[in-house]
């Protein structure tokens, strides 16, 4: 478990805004019609623009800087060149070394009004992670974020919560320790220290908790082939309160304004 400095927390913040703001441009590309592969490039463009590097592309061979995962791919989705259609569920996972140091988070973005029951699914998860994120202080264990993240999820809103994938720690390194399941008991595994940086990131499905791996060796899919969702986070433990480094308000205000994403997002009368 390594603790960063406030100069290294300085660094991480950089860049995990630098994905958040990767993010927030690809809000605003979205639309039905766009493929994947598309984003995909404009993503490996924004981040080469800003000096940094894509860090998906070629760890373990992932072959993208993007993971773009649609409706019941979970997570690793390779980008691809069928467009997107209205109603499509698209979980997009960047990541970033910038001065030699790790961003890493993800957004689920809907094309057009998604079902109550999706749109649900969107809002719980999106909330699972912040309770799960205001527990990660001092003193508490990495269990605390795990259960907090479980019981929102499964226990009250009976969501699969996915086994297979955990959150982690960040920092020089994409995947550093410790492990942070969104399944756990309150009080177990290591205690947190000021200064840890950690991607907590639910991965939640509509359906049952099953997930399988495609052929390609990457994309994960739900076995009950429902929709999945998936929010991440970077978080710096902190004394009282969790410090978020990542940033979601530029991409929802980018969703926000996007019409093909929101059609009831205010018209833009002139240029
Ligand atoms: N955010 C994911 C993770 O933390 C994506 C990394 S997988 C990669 O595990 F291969 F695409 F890099
Ligand atoms: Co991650």
């Amino acid at each position: 478990m390594i603790i960063k400095s406030e100069e290294e927390i300085t660094h991480m913040r950089a860049s995990a805004l630098l994905v958040s703001n990767t993010l927030a441009m690809v809000a605003g590309e979205l639309r039905a019609g766009i493929t994947t592969l598309m984003l995909d490039q404009r993503i490996h463009q924004f981040i080469c623009d800003h000096k940094a590097i894509p860090s998906f592309l070629n760890y373990h061979g992932y072959p993208f800087s993007s993971c773009i995962s649609v409706n019941d791919v979970v997570v690793h989705g390779f980008p691809n060149s069928k467009p997107l259609k209205e109603g499509d569920v698209i979980s997009i996972d960047v990541g970033v070394v910038l001065n030699e140091w790790h961003g890493d988070h993800a957004y689920t973005f809907c094309i057009g009004e998604p079902s109550t029951a999706i749109s649900n699914l969107i809002r719980v998860t999106k909330e699972s992670l912040y309770k799960g994120i205001e527990k990660a202080v001092t003193g508490n264990r990495v269990g605390d974020i795990s259960f907090a993240i479980q019981e929102h999820t499964e226990k009250k809103h009976g969501y699969g919560v996915v086994r297979e994938l955990v959150g982690h720690g960040l920092g020089k390194n994409l995947h550093e320790d410790p492990q942070v399941p969104n399944y756990g008991k309150r009080g177990s595994g290591p205690k947190l220290k000021e200064g840890l940086v950690l991607a907590i990131e639910p991965m939640i499905n509509l359906g049952k908790k099953e997930v399988y791996t495609d052929q390609d060796g990457w994309t994960v899919r739900t076995k009950d082939a429902k929709v999945s969702v998936h929010f991440e986070h970077d978080v710096c433990v902190r004394k009282d309160q969790a410090e978020i480094l990542s940033d979601y308000t530029p991409i929802e205000a980018a969703e926000r304004l996007n019409q093909n994403l929101f059609p009831s997002a205010p018209v833009k009368l002139f240029a």
